[in-house]
């Protein structure tokens, strides 16, 4: 092998060690936890936004199984099914969710002070979370708690929606997140939910 042939081996092993690096320290920023490391003991909220039932269903399995006290997000606006419509461009939910600084105001109380595990529940709506999800991890002090983010779809998968309400947060130590379809079953949840609550859902 003369030097320039030798040259350009070295430099395409070390590119090859330089991207395996790279690929297996980026995370994507989460605190990526691994799947036999519980949750640490502690008071939990189930806290989701459903708008058609689906992810309150599973918020509220979620609720059973963890003994954790179950919390739904209402909107100051009520949506209607037009509001809903995800096939008209110009419907309530397309505008809301096009625009970055939207910010749907939530109608009722919620304090989870005293809870140090957060279950945080929503349905996927163009690929993100609702902006109401949006509003609630700006207002709702998070820091200091174990949160565990999952969403129901159609058929995306989560995306970047839970990294989107993490980094807007401003805190909490975030787990990653779990997609749902919008049928799952028991068992599906119950089975997420050991590996995280090891004896919860026996
Ligand atoms: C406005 C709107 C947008 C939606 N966008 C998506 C989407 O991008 N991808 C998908 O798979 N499902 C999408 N869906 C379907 C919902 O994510 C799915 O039905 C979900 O389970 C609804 O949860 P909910 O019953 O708790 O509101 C959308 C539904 C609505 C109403």
């Amino acid at each position: 092998m003369n030097r320039f042939a030798a040259a350009i081996a070295v430099i395409a092993i070390a590119s090859v060690i330089a991207i395996a690096a790279a690929v297996l320290m980026n995370d994507g920023g989460k605190d990526v936890r691994p799947d036999d490391d519980p949750l640490p003991a502690g008071k939990t909220a189930v806290v989701c936004f459903s708008e058609t039932g689906n992810t309150e269903r599973i918020a509220r399995e979620i609720a059973g199984i963890t003994g954790g006290d179950f919390i739904k997000i209402l909107p100051e606006i009520p949506y209607t099914s037009e509001d809903r419509d995800y096939g008209n461009d110009g419907s309530r939910t397309r505008l809301e969710q096009r625009d970055p600084g939207a910010r749907p105001a939530i109608s009722n109380d919620i304090d989870v002070s005293g809870y140090s595990i957060v279950f945080l529940g929503y349905p996927i709506w163009y690929g993100d979370s609702p902006k109401i999800m949006w509003t609630f991890v700006e207002t709702h002090g998070l820091e200091g708690k174990t949160v565990v983010p999952f969403c129901t779809s159609g058929s995306s998968g989560i995306g970047s929606s839970d990294d989107h309400l993490r980094d807007l947060s401003g805190g909490g130590n975030w787990i990653e997140g779990k997609r749902f379809s919008s049928s799952a079953s028991s068992s599906e949840i119950r089975n997420w939910i050991s590996g995280l609550v090891p004896g919860a859902a026996a």
